[in-house]
């Protein structure tokens, strides 16, 4: 993977939003991966200002996860967060933007739904990406298939105490999720690994650096033939 260094977060997100308006110049119907989570935010608000005034109904997204089991309009589903984070800030269509279904009644068909709707997009041309403290991307926690699809996971403690602070208290965390898994990440054209702070150095020097093993998922970008990592000097501060 190609890693760029930055001085902060909002400096990543500068640098990541005019990469995604280069690509919607090319390509006003791009398709975009969206990451939830702290990180991305600084890309959302960057681009937020970027694309001020112009007309971006036709681009398509699609977010990486869902909790299971927690209803669309609580405040922290993932649903929620990208219709607050991206798609009403951007002005998209939110018709044209995906979350997978974590409701519990359609759960069975809700990961080849979503492999065949990305498929029927023609593929992520951008998909931006966190980094869990345990190396997940996605919700792939450690241990998770190359080849692997998007599906109903269960998250490790770790996880679901990281993201504990999004929650009244860590009992309100679901404790499965449903994600696209590495094989699905792994199709995107273009990987965007974003990263920032030093609780994220250990992932992030074993994602470029280690060994490509399922023990940390996102060893998976070194398969791919277009990853950029930005990072900036803490969360690059375990790189050799
Ligand atoms: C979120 C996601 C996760 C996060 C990761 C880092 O959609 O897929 O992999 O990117 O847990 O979370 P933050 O950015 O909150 O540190």
């Amino acid at each position: 993977a190609e890693v760029v260094i930055v001085e902060n977060a909002a400096a990543a997100g500068a640098l990541v939003a005019q990469e995604i308006v280069e690509l919607l110049d090319r390509k006003a119907d791009a398709v975009l991966g969206l990451a939830t989570g702290s990180t991305p935010l600084g890309v959302y608000k960057a681009l937020a200002q970027r694309v001020e005034g112009r007309d971006l109904s036709q681009v398509r997204g699609f977010a990486l996860d869902e909790y299971v089991g927690l209803d669309p309009a609580h405040p922290e589903s993932y649903r929620s967060v990208i219709t607050r984070e991206v798609v009403e800030p951007l002005g998209l269509d939110p018709a044209r933007v995906h979350v997978p279904n974590g409701s519990d009644e359609t759960i069975q068909h809700a990961g080849a739904d979503y492999e065949a709707a990305i498929e029927a997009a023609g593929g992520v041309d951008l998909q931006i990406l966190g980094i869990g403290t345990d190396g997940h991307i996605g919700f792939n926690e450690p241990g998770s298939s190359f080849a692997s699809r998007t599906r109903v996971k269960t998250l490790t403690e770790q996880t679901r105490e990281d993201n504990a602070r999004f929650f009244d208290s860590i009992d309100q965390v679901p404790r499965h999720c449903i994600t696209q898994g590495l094989g699905t990440i792994l199709r995107a054209r273009h990987l965007v690994l974003l990263a920032f702070g030093e609780g994220k150095a250990q992932a992030i020097a074993d994602a470029v650096e280690g060994p490509v093993s399922a023990i940390l998922p996102a060893s998976a970008i070194q398969l791919h033939e277009h990853a950029t990592v930005v990072v900036d000097e803490a969360a690059a501060s375990k790189l050799k």
